[in-house]
């Protein structure tokens, strides 16, 4: 099932958000650094405020009531970023994220936008080679502070 989120989902998208980066991103960088973003961007509260955010949108997948992966847009001006898009490892290459973009698009024109971009970190090629996929295309890039680590992010971006 994909579906927004409502506030009850916080937790559970807190818990999701926390385990799904950590599994992405602890082999490549010190774990004090991971530690770091995450207690600052996956806490109850904050999701329970991205999800009541009028200028954003949660959207979530869930299998037998549990949450399997999610993805969080932001309205910024006249265009909206897909901030997060993270899926359960044990549901990669199954068709998931695929369900999860159709949805993704739709809350983007929800928010009035046509243009939906996103930052990717310059080694995550699996990422990259999705998004590529779901024609997304390259325009530029920009600086990413994971903890004291300042690394560099692809810009991506698609017409809807
Ligand atoms: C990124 C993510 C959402 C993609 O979902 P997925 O179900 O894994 O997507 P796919 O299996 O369709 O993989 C996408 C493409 O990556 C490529 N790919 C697969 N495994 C790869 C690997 N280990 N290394 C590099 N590229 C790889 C393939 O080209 C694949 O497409 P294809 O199999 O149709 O040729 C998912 O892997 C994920 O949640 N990753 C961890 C979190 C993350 O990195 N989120 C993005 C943050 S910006």
């Amino acid at each position: 099932v994909i579906r927004r989120a409502t506030l009850d989902d916080a937790a559970a998208l807190a818990e999701l958000g926390a385990r799904t980066f950590h599994d992405a991103f602890d082999t490549h960088n010190q774990i004090e650094n991971v530690d770091a973003y995450v207690a600052r961007t996956y806490g109850e509260r904050q999701q329970r405020e991205e999800i009541a955010s009028p200028d954003g949108a949660t959207v979530v997948a869930e299998e037998e009531g549990r949450l399997i992966a999610f993805a969080q847009l932001r309205r910024v001006d006249d265009a909206v970023e897909l901030a997060r898009f993270y899926v359960d490892q044990r549901w990669h290459g199954r068709g998931v994220a695929q369900s999860l973009m159709a949805a993704v698009y739709d809350a983007a024109r929800e928010l009035g936008s046509h243009r939906l971009w996103l930052g990717v970190w310059e080694h995550n090629a699996r990422a990259i080679a999705f998004y590529a996929k779901y024609g997304f295309r390259g325009t530029g890039s920009h600086p990413f502070l994971l903890g004291s680590d300042l690394q560099t992010d692809r810009i991506m971006e698609i017409g809807l």
